[in-house]
């Protein structure tokens, strides 16, 4: 603790010498003020400290001759003014006119007893004018202009955090028009039937050479450090490099602005002691850039989060931003609260303390600053993955607590004045709360009736998910998210988890509540029926046939929980069951403008290019070549997507997929007639499938995205930095995933 002081000292301004030269400004007649303050005058009866000092006539008499001898005349009219005006109100009387003191002539003035600080710490009673020495009004004079400049610098850079922030979403918007522009440009290239590359362009820089390609290389695609981005390293997950130097920046940022600039003056009248000085200085420093901090972690954390639609960045990016700016601004606090104990203790020790604690004020602050490092310490990643849910009401309580604290921490100072930063906290809050319930009713105004029918399916261990989707919910994107709630039974009525949207599927609602075989059509990859006949499997863009209703489905890999309770639910047989749909959510990332493009996904992940699938084969769209590697642990899971999804057959697209287990089922081979799907055994190459699609691409654009377990997304976004090195300029790398 004693350190930091110690290292702080070396980072102080320098003071600047003004003797002898007249002081200017306001701080030169309250350091006036200040030091006459020190002296009690025989002149008045029995009248309060504040009343006094405007009755009497000595007092004021050797404040105006202060002001006098030491301050400009600039302002002076305006102090007066003001200094009368507060005699006005306090004491009904009205000051002296300043030229009493005309009376004074330099060998009166000199005559005047000078007053040095020793003489004044005794708080002496006197019958005559006084004059503080120069060494005793210079004290008076730094004591207050540190002060205060350090009251408003304070707030200065509090404030900084904004303008840091606004940069970085700047950036963002920049970057994003960029791509659109360029992607408009393509699209126009494209209506044009010939080949846009230059000849003599086959491997190095690809069609878009130089810094671009620099920047995806080494800041945009890869991982902060080695390849892990997706998996956790110990008991974190370090995000992309590029969020973690944004991070970094933000970190330096609130480092910096924490650690300079502080004016400790020697011979301080408030704080005499140095040490405790630069302790207020900086744990003042550290409380508004913590409080300023609040608004931006509400507004970062929320599911409606204006930001994420300007930029394009996905609710993980925001979620990173989220929990570093917490961090941060619960590091300030602890100083903050650090700080304050040291004063407190060393004005009178314990009982100081104790005393304090007894303040409104005080226990609030200090119950803030204890519940923000209780809501980090239950924020890791570990507690977070394995229960979730408990982290979530936490997360909630905790926040509320803290909110509260802070606001009466705050409250008696200025006039509330610092409530600025409560309040938006509290609005971005409700609003989002606001947001999330009437995104539902969009969904359905018939809230009470949205029903989703549940299908166990045993053999691919895979629950499939169909929700009927109203006219008024919109069209479905490819790519978009929903928070499903399951309302069945009200003790977890409020738990609700995001799906990526697989498919719209049409299917003819009232039979499939009869018979109650909705979906899907028997999974079982020895079904015989001809795929043709299926009527459920033309996707996004197809036309609903007059007595069938579209309905959204959703692939979930019961785990724990949420997934497991619903697994079963359906497990004997199709289950109908009411829930709540809050979306879409998320944007659908801009494949389209790629000639080619590459899924790489494992398990359940398949969702992301089944949903993407008819967008990407659709008129008006660049792609010519999509390749989808797909590992997959069941057979059966493997034969329902093939046979239920029409567009596979395109011959645009080419599928491989990897059964990673089911060895039983191995032999299962497609009799489906696909003759662009091929079957392996085993985990896919990664590294080695990239390659070849770069390659295969060679100049061409090559979207890569990936949807599977964290290992797999990160050996795809490394491999993708590899031939980014290698010269195939035009691979980006895209990522669909929830980290929480
Ligand atoms: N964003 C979304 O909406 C969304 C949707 C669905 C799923 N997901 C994510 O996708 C993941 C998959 O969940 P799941 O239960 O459906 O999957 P799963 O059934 O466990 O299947 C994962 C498949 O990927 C293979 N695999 C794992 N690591 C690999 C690697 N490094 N290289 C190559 N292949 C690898 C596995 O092989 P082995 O059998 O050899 O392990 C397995 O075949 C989850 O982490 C989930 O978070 C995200
Ligand atoms: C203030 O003083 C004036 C006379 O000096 C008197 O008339 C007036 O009543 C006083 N006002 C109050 C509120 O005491
Ligand atoms: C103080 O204010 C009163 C009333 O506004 C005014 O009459 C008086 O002249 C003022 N005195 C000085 C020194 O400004
Ligand atoms: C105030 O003190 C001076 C000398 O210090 C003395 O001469 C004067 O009588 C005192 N006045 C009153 C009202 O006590």
């Amino acid at each position: 603790m004693r350190r930091i002081p110690l290292l702080l000292f070396l980072l102080l301004t320098s003071e600047k010498d003004f003797a002898n030269a007249l002081r200017s400004g306001k701080y030169c007649f309250q350091g006036c003020e200040l030091s006459i303050n020190y002296v009690s005058f025989n002149d008045t009866g029995p009248a309060s400290k504040k009343a006094a000092s405007c009755l009497s006539g000595l007092r004021t008499r050797s404040l105006y001759l202060c002001v006098d001898e030491y301050c400009s005349a600039g302002g002076r009219d305006e102090w007066l003014r003001g200094a009368n005006e507060t005699c006005q109100r306090i004491a009904n009387t009205s000051m002296l006119p300043y030229d009493i003191i005309a009376e004074y002539g330099p060998d009166e003035r000199n005559a005047i007893k000078r007053l040095s600080t020793d003489e004044a710490f005794v708080y002496p009673v006197l019958g005559n004018v006084v004059l503080p020495d120069q060494a005793f009004f210079e004290r008076a004079f730094k004591t207050l202009d540190a002060a205060f400049y350090e009251y408003e610098i304070h707030l200065v850079y509090g404030w900084a955090m904004y303008y840091f922030w606004a940069i970085v979403i700047s950036i963002g918007i920049g970057s994003r028009l960029v791509t659109l522009i360029q992607s408009i440009r393509h699209r126009e290239w494209h209506r044009v039937p010939t080949d846009f590359d230059e000849p003599n362009q086959c491997r190095g820089g690809g069609a878009s050479g130089g810094l671009p390609v620099l920047l995806k290389r080494y800041i945009t695609v890869p991982a902060t450090f080695g390849s892990r981005c997706s998996q956790p390293i110990g008991w974190c997950t370090i995000p992309p490099r590029i969020q973690s130097l944004t991070i970094l920046a933000f970190v330096m940022l609130n480092i910096v602005l924490c650690t300079f600039d502080y004016r400790v003056t020697h011979g301080n009248l408030y704080w005499p002691r140095e040490c405790i000085q630069l302790w207020r200085y900086v744990s003042d420093r550290t409380g508004i850039i913590s409080l300023a901090n609040f608004p931006i972690i509400w507004i970062f954390g929320m599911r409606n989060n204006v930001l994420m639609w300007i930029t394009g960045w996905g609710f993980g990016t925001y979620n990173s931003f989220h929990r570093w700016v917490a961090r941060v601004s619960t590091v300030q606090a602890v100083v903050h609260s650090v700080g304050y104990t040291v004063m407190v203790c060393e004005r009178g020790g314990w009982s100081s303390f104790k005393k304090h604690l007894g303040k409104h004020y005080f226990w609030n602050g200090e119950l803030a600053t204890i519940f923000m490092c209780a809501l980090l310490a239950f924020s890791v990643y570990g507690l977070r993955r394995s229960h979730y849910e408990t982290f979530l009401v936490l997360h909630i309580a905790f926040s509320i607590v803290v909110l509260l604290t802070m606001y009466y921490h705050v409250e008696i100072f200025t006039d509330g004045e610092w409530n600025i930063f409560i309040y938006p906290c509290l609005a971005v809050w409700l609003l989002d709360r606001f947001l999330r319930a009437l995104r539902i009713l969009i969904f359905h105004l018939r809230l009470w009736d949205t029903k989703a029918t549940a299908t166990y399916d045993p053999s691919s261990n895979l629950v499939y998910l169909n929700v009927p989707c109203q006219k008024s919910s919109g069209k479905p994107q490819p790519g978009t998210y929903y928070y499903i709630y399951m309302l069945d039974n009200l003790l977890y009525a409020h738990q609700n988890h995001p799906f990526t949207l697989a498919y719209v599927a049409n299917d003819k609602i009232q039979e499939a509540e009869d018979t109650g075989h909705l979906f899907p059509r028997d999974p079982s990859p020895r079904r015989t029926s001809s795929p043709d006949s299926i009527e459920s499997d033309s996707l996004l863009s197809s036309s609903a046939p007059s007595n069938t209703c579209p309905s959204m489905v959703f692939l979930v890999r019961p785990y724990d929980g949420f997934t497991s309770r619903l697994a079963q639910k359906a497990s004997s047989g199709p289950a109908v069951t009411r829930v709540f749909i809050e979306g879409p959510y998320g944007h659908t990332a801009p494949l389209r403008d790629y000639a080619n493009v590459l899924f790489v996904v494992g398990g359940t992940g398949i969702a992301v290019p089944l949903s993407h699938l008819a967008h990407l084969l659709d008129d008006g769209s660049a792609v010519t070549n999509l390749h989808i590697i797909w590992a997959v642990r069941e057979h059966a899971f493997l034969a329902s997507v093939c046979e239920s999804h029409a567009l596979l057959r395109d011959e645009r697209v080419y599928l491989k997929a990897h059964v990673t287990q089911d060895e039983e089922n191995k032999d299962d081979v497609m009799d489906e007639g696909l003759k662009r799907v091929k079957v392996e055994a085993g985990r896919p190459d990664v590294h080695a499938v990239i390659e070849e699609a770069a390659v295969e691409a060679g100049h061409e654009r090559l979207a890569v995205m990936a949807c599977g377990p964290a290992q797999m997304a990160d050996e795809t976004r490394r491999a993708c930095v590899d031939v980014l090195g290698r010269g195939f300029g035009g691979v980006e790398y895209f990522e669909e995933s929830f980290k929480w």
